[in-house]
Protein backbone atom coordinates (compact mmCIF):
# COMPACT_ATOMS: atom_id res chain seq x y z
CA UNK A 1 0.00 0.00 0.00
CA UNK A 2 1.21 3.26 -0.94
CA UNK A 3 1.13 6.23 1.81
CA UNK A 4 -1.36 8.24 0.08
CA UNK A 5 -3.68 5.25 -0.23
CA UNK A 6 -3.16 4.62 3.36
CA UNK A 7 -3.90 8.42 3.98
CA UNK A 8 -7.08 7.92 1.57
CA UNK A 9 -8.15 5.04 3.85
CA UNK A 10 -7.94 6.66 7.22
CA UNK A 11 -9.83 9.57 5.85
CA UNK A 12 -12.96 7.49 6.09
CA UNK A 13 -12.85 7.05 8.94
CA UNK A 14 -12.48 10.50 10.55
CA UNK A 15 -14.43 12.09 12.85
CA UNK A 16 -15.39 14.93 11.59
CA UNK A 17 -19.23 15.81 12.74
CA UNK A 18 -18.69 19.61 13.23
CA UNK A 19 -16.46 20.69 9.77
CA UNK A 20 -17.36 17.92 8.19
CA UNK A 21 -13.98 18.26 7.19
CA UNK A 22 -12.66 14.85 7.01
CA UNK A 23 -8.58 14.48 6.66
CA UNK A 24 -6.10 11.66 6.59
CA UNK A 25 -2.60 11.66 7.41
CA UNK A 26 0.32 8.96 7.16
CA UNK A 27 3.84 9.26 7.80
CA UNK A 28 6.14 6.07 6.98
CA UNK A 29 8.70 5.71 10.36
CA UNK A 30 12.27 5.23 9.27
CA UNK A 31 11.90 0.96 9.51
CA UNK A 32 9.62 1.53 6.58
CA UNK A 33 5.86 0.70 8.27
CA UNK A 34 3.64 3.27 7.57
CA UNK A 35 1.34 4.69 10.69
CA UNK A 36 -2.06 6.65 9.77
CA UNK A 37 -4.19 8.78 11.72
CA UNK A 38 -7.57 10.66 10.73
CA UNK A 39 -8.79 14.40 12.31
CA UNK A 40 -10.58 13.35 15.64
CA UNK A 41 -13.20 16.08 16.77
CA UNK A 42 -14.88 17.05 19.52
CA UNK A 43 -18.35 19.23 20.61
CA UNK A 44 -15.48 21.41 22.78
CA UNK A 45 -13.57 22.82 19.61
CA UNK A 46 -10.30 23.24 20.54
CA UNK A 47 -10.09 19.71 22.30
CA UNK A 48 -9.91 18.40 18.65
CA UNK A 49 -7.41 16.23 16.86
CA UNK A 50 -5.87 17.04 13.72
CA UNK A 51 -4.65 13.67 11.28
CA UNK A 52 -1.14 14.56 11.46
CA UNK A 53 -0.87 13.98 15.38
CA UNK A 54 -3.06 10.98 15.11
CA UNK A 55 -0.35 9.69 13.23
CA UNK A 56 2.59 10.93 14.77
CA UNK A 57 1.20 9.60 18.03
CA UNK A 58 0.47 6.23 16.67
CA UNK A 59 3.92 5.85 15.05
CA UNK A 60 5.37 7.17 18.76
CA UNK A 61 3.35 5.00 20.44
CA UNK A 62 4.22 2.32 18.01
CA UNK A 63 8.37 2.92 19.06
CA UNK A 64 9.47 4.89 16.41
CA UNK A 65 10.84 8.86 16.86
CA UNK A 66 11.72 9.51 12.93
CA UNK A 67 9.61 9.65 10.28
CA UNK A 68 10.84 9.70 6.34
CA UNK A 69 7.56 10.56 4.57
CA UNK A 70 4.21 12.32 4.81
CA UNK A 71 0.83 12.45 2.66
CA UNK A 72 -2.06 14.46 4.14
CA UNK A 73 -5.56 14.44 2.12
CA UNK A 74 -8.50 16.34 2.42
CA UNK A 75 -11.62 16.95 -0.02
CA UNK A 76 -10.38 20.27 -0.87
CA UNK A 77 -10.60 21.84 -3.59
CA UNK A 78 -6.29 22.50 -3.04
CA UNK A 79 -3.88 20.01 -1.96
CA UNK A 80 -4.71 20.51 2.27
CA UNK A 81 -1.75 22.43 3.80
CA UNK A 82 -0.76 21.34 6.96
CA UNK A 83 -1.72 23.48 10.01
CA UNK A 84 1.04 25.57 11.66
CA UNK A 85 1.12 22.94 14.82
CA UNK A 86 0.94 20.24 12.86
CA UNK A 87 3.92 21.49 10.62
CA UNK A 88 6.09 21.73 14.13
CA UNK A 89 4.94 18.24 14.68
CA UNK A 90 6.20 16.99 11.84
CA UNK A 91 9.54 18.50 12.30
CA UNK A 92 10.07 17.15 15.61
CA UNK A 93 10.12 14.06 14.08
CA UNK A 94 11.52 14.37 10.19
CA UNK A 95 14.13 16.13 8.78
CA UNK A 96 13.79 19.72 6.66
CA UNK A 97 14.03 17.65 3.34
CA UNK A 98 11.48 14.97 4.32
CA UNK A 99 9.37 15.25 1.43
CA UNK A 100 5.53 15.93 2.66
CA UNK A 101 3.01 15.10 -0.78
CA UNK A 102 -0.21 16.93 -0.45
CA UNK A 103 -3.40 15.48 -1.84
CA UNK A 104 -7.24 16.29 -2.75
CA UNK A 105 -9.82 13.54 -3.03
CA UNK A 106 -10.07 14.90 -6.67
CA UNK A 107 -6.34 13.70 -7.40
CA UNK A 108 -4.39 17.06 -7.33
CA UNK A 109 -1.27 16.66 -5.63
CA UNK A 110 1.53 19.21 -4.49
CA UNK A 111 4.96 17.43 -3.67
CA UNK A 112 6.74 19.72 -0.57
CA UNK A 113 9.40 19.60 2.01
CA UNK A 114 8.72 19.73 5.95
CA UNK A 115 11.48 22.34 5.66
CA UNK A 116 9.61 24.49 2.85
CA UNK A 117 5.95 23.99 4.97
CA UNK A 118 8.09 25.46 8.29
CA UNK A 119 11.02 27.70 7.16
CA UNK A 120 12.83 29.16 10.35
CA UNK A 121 11.58 26.64 12.79
CA UNK A 122 12.53 26.17 16.25
CA UNK A 123 15.02 24.04 17.07
CA UNK A 124 16.84 22.26 20.11
CA UNK A 125 19.66 24.34 18.84
CA UNK A 126 17.60 27.45 20.35
CA UNK A 127 17.59 26.50 24.05
CA UNK A 128 21.19 26.32 23.81
CA UNK A 129 23.52 27.61 27.39
CA UNK A 130 19.53 26.82 29.09
CA UNK A 131 20.28 23.30 30.15
N1 LIG B 1 -7.30 19.41 9.92
C1 LIG B 1 -6.43 18.34 9.92
O1 LIG B 1 -6.73 17.27 10.48
N2 LIG B 1 -5.24 18.49 9.31
C2 LIG B 1 -4.88 19.57 8.57
O2 LIG B 1 -3.81 19.57 7.98
C3 LIG B 1 -5.80 20.73 8.45
C4 LIG B 1 -6.99 20.68 9.33
C5 LIG B 1 -8.63 19.21 10.53
C6 LIG B 1 -8.83 19.87 11.86
C7 LIG B 1 -10.34 19.98 11.90
O3 LIG B 1 -10.89 18.75 12.38
C8 LIG B 1 -10.75 20.14 10.44
O4 LIG B 1 -9.62 19.71 9.69
C9 LIG B 1 -11.11 21.56 10.06
O5 LIG B 1 -10.13 22.44 10.44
Amino acid sequence: MTLLNAARDVRERAYAPYSKFKVGAAVRGASGQIYAGCNVENVAYPEGTCAEAGAIALMVASGETELVEVAVIADSPSPVPPCGGCRQKLAEFGRADTPVLLATTGGVTLATTIGELLPGRFDISHMSGNE
